[in-house]
């Protein structure tokens, strides 16, 4: 250790315990980091100025630390460290930074709405949400949201109504939801600010691959945040969240039976969520 970073350190013993031990240890990687890549001034001045670029692109409808956070694949570790739980569960996965309150919606009901509709693959999306030992949980809600097949969401596009592919449902007697959407297409990140910048500067590219988001909360147990993606799809192993688990990944099957109020032909997919009860402890 540094005389410096000793002295920095021995000057961290505020109030809270946490914050101490969560400061002195990255105070410690950062002097770390300065002494393995040596930086110029002018790269740590170029270094802080991207930071302060980063905070100037958040608004109230777009995070870029969040983005940012995705990317390097920090909010999967996070979320890795703490969402542990028993066999069976559905893995959680990162939120991303587009989820805002969906409006509720009846079984079944479509949440596409603008011109998308015309243009994607009828989808169908239903399943259970379940505890780990497969018991149904009633009442259950499911927050669901998209991008359309132009690659934005609701929020990013001021052509889409407010809420338009985004749903809150909630379980039936068996535990059961459905809806009706159409097949998600894999997009790019945001590209216009310090994370297009930095995926450019690495040499990455922005896709992400076609997915749904959900939320799931059922009483006495840990809210789930978690993706669906499509099998098949190109960018399932470079996806630049970080945030496919193969337990995620389903496969659409075509159907053309008039089932589920659809008429023609139309996609189905079947995603049960198994929930994590609040009074599971990790026994390792
Ligand atoms: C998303 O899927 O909405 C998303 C996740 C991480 C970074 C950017 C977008
Ligand atoms: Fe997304």
């Amino acid at each position: 250790m540094t005389p410096l970073l000793r002295q920095v350190l021995s000057q961290i013993d505020g109030p809270d315990p946490r914050i101490n031990e969560v400061v002195s240890a990255l105070v410690s990687h950062l002097h770390a980091f300065v002494e393995e890549v040596r930086p110029t001034e002018r790269e740590w001045a170029a270094g802080l100025g991207f930071l302060i670029d980063t905070g100037r692109a958040c608004t109230p409808q777009r995070n870029e630390f969040i983005l940012l956070s995705d990317m390097l694949g920090l909010t999967s570790a996070v979320d890795g460290v703490n969402n542990q739980g028993p066999e069976g569960m559905t893995p959680s996965s990162v939120e991303g930074p587009f989820h805002s309150p969906a409006p509720a919606r009846e079984p079944g009901a479509w949440i596409s709405h603008g011109p998308e509709r015309s243009r994607g693959v009828p989808t169908v999306v239903h399943g259970r949400v379940l505890d780990c030992d497969g018991a149904p949980l009633p009442g259950a809600t499911v927050d669901l949201w998209q991008a359309a097949d132009t690659g934005l969401y609701d929020s990013q596009d001021i052509t889409q109504t407010p809420g338009n592919l985004r749903g809150l449902f909630t379980t039936d007697a068996d535990g059961r939801y459905w809806l009706r959407t159409i097949r998600p297409s894999s997009y790019p990140v945001p590209t216009d600010g310090t994370g297009g910048r930095l995926l450019h500067a690495v040499g990455r590219h922005p896709m992400r691959p076609a997915h749904l988001h959900l939320h799931v909360s059922a009483a006495g147990h840990r809210p789930l945040t978690t993706h669906v993606f499509m099998a098949g799809d190109p960018y399932l192993g470079s996806d630049a969240a970080y945030a496919v688990k193969d337990d995620l990944v389903r496969a659409p099957r075509e159907r053309s039976d008039g089932a589920w109020g659809m008429d023609g032909p139309y996609e189905e997919i079947e995603f049960d969520l198994k929930l994590v009860p609040l009074t599971w402890q990790n026994e390792a």
